[in-house]
């Protein structure tokens, strides 16, 4: 390792090794090369590195028996009935992927104004997370707590008028979360981005003395990345948009804002999502909060913009992974959930 082996990894390090002479002259400028002259040593020096412990891997759940439904624009994920998808985390356990994301994907006719079907304690999402603590104890359970994958309008939060109204929608997260927590989940993840979500969730979990951990969906911009996901989960908006309660991504400040008012009511862990075009927020975040886990979502968006360049030959769908998981963790993220978890293990990444 030409003698670079016993040199302290830091900042530090990064300062010439040698009296470097330059046609006789003492060297101006400082060399780098050395860090990079072959795969040993670029290794030695890599001080960002993503593995299977990094990921939270997301699942949908479908109702129903032997159910796998391959998802068209989310290429190589699949929605599972609940017997399924404990087949399929056999495989997710023994790849070292220890953090699962659970959404709830449910037919429109169970759905409603007031998205009942998600505070329901019999749930989809609640009988998956009772059947994974059964057979999987070890996996940590993070749950979606939202109204719009059960809302017939598909929207966050409950409707008055054509508006989403913030303070009743709060209840309804609130209960939404408490059966998730009776099920067993660890975390319970509020994505509606209502304000006061977290402490009404708090309120209520310390209330029926649950220590269920909450993972804010703090810094959560409206994004055209989420198309795919939609579709996956059959929650679009049936008319207009979330650009009312989702943030706006010309606002920098207000997602530090955000973070920081939901640590204040409570919130455990934190989010920025999307990640890939939002690794500033990331970088911001851990910066402003170090002490406060941070974790980022690559959403269904990014991985499939990935995912359909590698397979249209643009690049290489590893590598071109592997470069955008790290971005993601070298800007900071202490976890990140990304539809490539399975892959990126299996890979051998
Ligand atoms: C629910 C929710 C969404 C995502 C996670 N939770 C969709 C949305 O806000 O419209 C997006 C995840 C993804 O795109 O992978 N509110």
């Amino acid at each position: 390792m030409n003698g670079l082996s016993n040199r302290i990894m830091s900042e530090s390090s990064l300062k010439p090794l040698l009296e470097d002479k330059v046609a006789g002259k003492e060297a101006i400028f400082s060399r780098f090369r050395q860090y990079r002259i072959d795969a040993a040593t670029r290794e030695f020096y890599a001080d960002v590195r993503v593995s299977a412990t990094d990921f939270i891997y997301p699942y949908f759940i479908v109702d129903g028996e032997n159910e796998i439904q391959p998802i068209r624009t989310l290429k190589g994920i699949s929605r599972f009935s609940i017997d399924q998808l404990l087949i399929d985390l056999e495989e997710t356990v023994a790849l070292g992927i220890d953090k699962i994301l659970l959404f709830g994907v449910i037919t429109d006719n169970l759905k409603d104004e007031i998205g009942s079907a998600g505070y329901n304690p019999d749930s989809l999402v609640c009988r998956a997370v009772r059947a994974i603590k059964k057979h999987f104890p070890q996996v940590v359970i993070f749950t979606d707590v939202c109204l719009c994958e059960y809302t017939s309008h598909g929207h966050c939060g409950l409707l008055d008028g054509e508006k989403i109204d913030n303070d009743s929608s709060l209840p309804l997260l609130a209960k939404i979360a408490l059966v998730h927590a009776q099920a067993g989940a660890d975390f319970v993840a509020p994505s509606a981005m209502m304000d006061g979500q977290i402490q009404a969730l708090k309120e209520i979990l310390k209330a029926h003395k649950l220590d269920t951990k909450v993972l804010a969906y703090s810094a959560k911009y409206s994004s055209n990345f989420y198309g795919p996901f939609r579709d996956a989960a059959g929650s679009a908006p049936s008319f207009g948009d979330r650009k009312t309660y989702q943030m706006d991504y010309r606002t920098s400040h207000q997602g530090i804002e955000e973070i920081a008012a939901d640590i204040e009511e409570g919130a455990d862990w934190v989010m920025v999502k999307p990640a890939q075009a939002y690794l500033d927020i990331i970088q911001r975040a851990s910066v402003a909060f170090p002490t406060v886990t941070l974790a980022a979502y690559q959403v269904s968006g990014e991985y499939a913009l990935l995912k359909n360049g590698a397979d249209a030959g643009l690049i290489n769908e590893e590598q071109g992974f592997l470069e955008s998981l790290t971005a993601i963790k070298r800007a900071g993220a202490n976890f990140i959930i990304t539809y490539y978890a399975k892959d990126f293990v299996r890979k051998g990444l």
